[in-house]
């Protein structure tokens, strides 16, 4: 395809470098703002072009080499210096929350990660034609890798470990490692070779070996994990946003609140010490389980877990403040009008999406102000962040 000379006047919320040929907007992954560059039209819609670098003409001073070299993976980031991923991502959601719920001036500070690299403790690798690697970024075509940075050391260890493996009858392995460590096998594998490597191995959901349930610490509390439960990948950078969450509630007024999308209990846990009782609700039927075992493992006795869905379960609770910590979906407007009729004094709003932490706080904005949003790095080098927002009754 044909190759043009793009100037990249800024980045967009994905990370990719924005330019323009002929009055067409380019997007091109790895293209920094003020760097100018030779790129492969990839992609030529009516309103929009993709583009890939062939060769940088003119190199911005934010430019690091990175420390893998594969292209188009989930680390949109990874030649910009850390920092400068720091401030991408503050001036992104002040960008989304003044553009789709009119707020201004309340993102405060991002929190960044202590570890830059081998902080992921969950991975999902795909395998295609028995080849080990990620997808690229929105396709099912494979980038093969021996070694993937955010990961931690030992699913390194374990990565190279499946490189010799026959691979070709797997369609992807899912790597935890928690200090105690599982992998989640779909298809067929030799497994021999991995025992030593780990405590737990699925394979087509059914337990091959070792335990049920791995154990991860956090701060003061230990979680049982099982195959399927979400917990958050950076655990350091976890601690730091239960820590915030409990900040922007109030202690001093004790009393009941509500753990809204809890998983396995983390949140629930954490506020226990500080509020008469705690409620969290949970879809996923492993999850509770999960929580149900964390709360009897940490001898904790007023937190209570129902398995249910959200926008079912919560029209007969009552609390004078809740959390909320929902997929990248956000909240339903079944959800938003049951907490507006529950009333609580205030409101937590943990989000992985910006987008729909903006589409929700616009609904809360009659009856609810925006104090204060703290950002953290949970996933450094990639164009994710996580928003910790305060919301007070007005
Ligand atoms: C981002 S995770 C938060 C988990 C937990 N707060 C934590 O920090 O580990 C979102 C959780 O919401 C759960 N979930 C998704 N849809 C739900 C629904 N409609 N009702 C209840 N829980 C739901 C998922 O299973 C997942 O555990």
């Amino acid at each position: 395809m044909e190759e043009v000379l793009v100037k990249c006047e800024r980045i967009d919320h994905f990370g990719r470098g924005i330019g323009y040929v002929l009055g067409k907007i380019i997007f091109v992954p790895n293209l920094l703002p003020k760097e100018e560059a030779m790129v492969k039209i990839v992609l030529d819609k009516k309103k929009y072009m993709v583009g890939e670098v062939i060769k940088l003409v003119k190199k911005s001073d934010d430019r690091i080499l990175p420390k893998c070299g594969y292209e188009n993976c989930g680390c949109a980031l990874k030649s910009l210096k850390y920092e400068k991923t720091l401030e991408f991502k503050k001036e992104k959601v002040i960008d989304i929350l003044k553009r789709y719920s009119g707020l201004t001036n309340v993102v405060k500070e991002i929190v960044p990660s202590d570890n830059i690299y081998g902080y992921r403790n969950k991975i999902t690798l795909k395998v295609k034609g028995g080849r080990l690697g990620y997808f690229k970024n929105g396709t099912n075509d494979l980038i093969e890798i021996k070694r993937c940075e955010i990961a931690s050391h030992k699913s390194n260890e374990i990565i190279s470990v499946l490189k010799e493996l026959d691979l070709s009858k797997v369609r992807e392995i899912i790597i935890k490692d928690f200090g105690e460590v599982m992998i989640i096998i779909k298809g067929e594998l030799d497994i021999e070779l991995l025992k030593p490597l780990v405590d737990s191995i699925y394979m087509n959901a059914r337990l091959v070996y070792g335990k049920e349930n791995i154990v991860a610490s956090l701060g003061e509390f230990k979680f049982y994990l099982s195959k399927d439960a979400f917990f958050q990948v950076n655990s350091g950078v976890a601690l730091k946003l239960y820590n915030k969450v409990l900040d922007y509630l109030d202690v001093s007024s004790g009393k009941n609140v509500l753990d809204l999308y809890c998983g396995t209990g983390t949140i629930s846990l954490f506020l226990s010490k500080y509020f008469d009782q705690v409620v969290g609700v949970e879809i996923n039927e492993e999850a509770v389980k999960c929580a149900t075992l964390n709360k009897n493992l940490n001898n904790i006795s007023n937190v209570m877990f129902i398995c249910g869905d959200v926008s079912k379960e919560v029209s007969g609770l009552m609390a004078e403040q809740i959390v909320v910590d929902p997929p990248r979906s956000g909240l339903t407007s079944a959800g938003i009008n049951d907490i507006l009729r529950i009333n609580p004094d205030r409101l937590v709003y943990v989000s992985c999406d910006p987008m729909t932490l903006a589409r929700d706080l616009k609904l809360f904005k009659d009856n609810y102000e925006v104090k204060e949003v703290t950002l953290f790095d949970m996933f450094p080098w990639t164009y994710h962040v996580e928003s910790v927002c305060l919301l007070v009754k007005r």
